[in-house]
């Protein structure tokens, strides 16, 4: 292995610098050559390439966002999007890739590794969605940002006496709901992956009233649908005052934690280090804070569960 390219691609998370970083210098440190390809798959088939150094990667472990930028490419899904990109990795003499991204991005890790090319995939999504591995990069940075403004929801929501319902991201996965709601003490957590009873939200709100609390946190989830009509819904049935905070893109953005930046320089260097070894078609990343790897394929065939044993504890302390 002679050159190694990295992307970022789909929606950001913060760590992914620090994952770049990681791939960067463990090349360097390998006597490998590694370009950058700005602007995910869109920039690959354009030709965005250019060759990093270790000064390139200076001063990011600590950025949020990802200075390749990113991009949700129509074009790549095409075979002739797939085929432009291949041409521009030979154009450059890049033997492998270093894909860093959710599960759209692991797609298009897969299509290319059907096609023979050598790609490795690295887990960086807020949602945690990617089966595989117990964590992905961002989310544990997500989720202190999604704690953070539970806590200063919950002190006007006392001071008022009033139900919040708090939208979080998750377009198809519960866990920043549910990691958050545990986290954050919420009545109720609404999440794709289990059936909820709108009944039983409300029994909540109502005992909770019935003994002197002050406040109610709802945790929605995007997949669930819109925290607006859950409100709307409460307000209907309760005579209590309640309000919306959808959180939205804040989630996304910001200093990664340390856990972050450690897990994304772990898989960093794990991912050169599988391309090196003439792995290919492998997504890497952490099962019981061990380093591992599985075909990206299969993993893509697997359904995102979430932890159960966190649900039926919020469940129990949230009686
Ligand atoms: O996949 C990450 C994510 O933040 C989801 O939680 C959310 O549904 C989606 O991306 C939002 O995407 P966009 O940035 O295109 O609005």
């Amino acid at each position: 292995m002679k050159a190694i390219g990295v992307l970022t691609s789909g929606g950001d998370a913060p760590g992914m610098n620090a994952a770049i970083r990681s791939v960067v210098r463990s090349c360097i440190y390998h006597g490998v050559k590694v370009y950058g390809i700005y602007y995910g798959y869109q920039g690959l088939i354009e030709g965005e390439i250019k060759e990093l150094t270790i000064g390139s990667v200076g001063d990011i472990i600590q950025k949020g966002g990802t200075m390749l930028y990113s991009s949700r490419s129509e074009e790549f899904k095409t075979p002739e999007g797939q085929k432009k990109a291949i041409e521009q990795l030979k154009k450059f003499e890049i033997d492998g890739l270093v894909v860093i991204g959710g599960d759209g991005s692991f797609r298009g890790a897969k299509k290319l590794t059907e096609q023979g090319f050598p790609c490795i995939g690295v887990p960086g999504t807020i949602d945690n969605d990617i089966p595989g591995t117990d964590f992905t990069i961002g989310f544990d940075t997500a989720l202190n940002t999604v704690i953070q403004a539970v806590d200063k929801i919950r002190d006007t929501a006392t001071s008022h006496e009033r139900v919040y319902a708090i939208e979080v991201m998750g377009r198809d996965a519960g866990d920043l709901a549910l990691w958050a709601g545990l986290a954050g003490g919420a009545e109720s957590i609404l999440i794709p992956e289990r059936e909820s009873s709108f009944d039983e939200v409300i029994e909540k709100i109502k005992r909770g009233h019935e003994r002197g609390k002050r406040h109610s946190i709802i945790m929605v989830a995007e997949g669930v649908g819109s925290a607006v009509d859950y409100a709307d819904q409460i307000n209907e049935k309760l005579d209590l005052s309640t309000r919306v905070t959808v959180l939205g893109h804040t989630q996304r953005g910001g200093s990664p934690t340390a856990t972050d930046r450690v897990l994304a320089s772990r898989l960093g260097a794990f991912a050169v280090d599988l391309l090196i070894n003439g792995k290919q078609g492998r997504m890497v990343g952490i099962e019981n804070n061990q380093l591992i790897h599985h075909d990206i394929i299969e993993a893509l065939e697997q359904q995102h569960n979430i932890d159960d044993g966190l649900y039926q504890l919020s469940n129990q302390l949230s009686i």
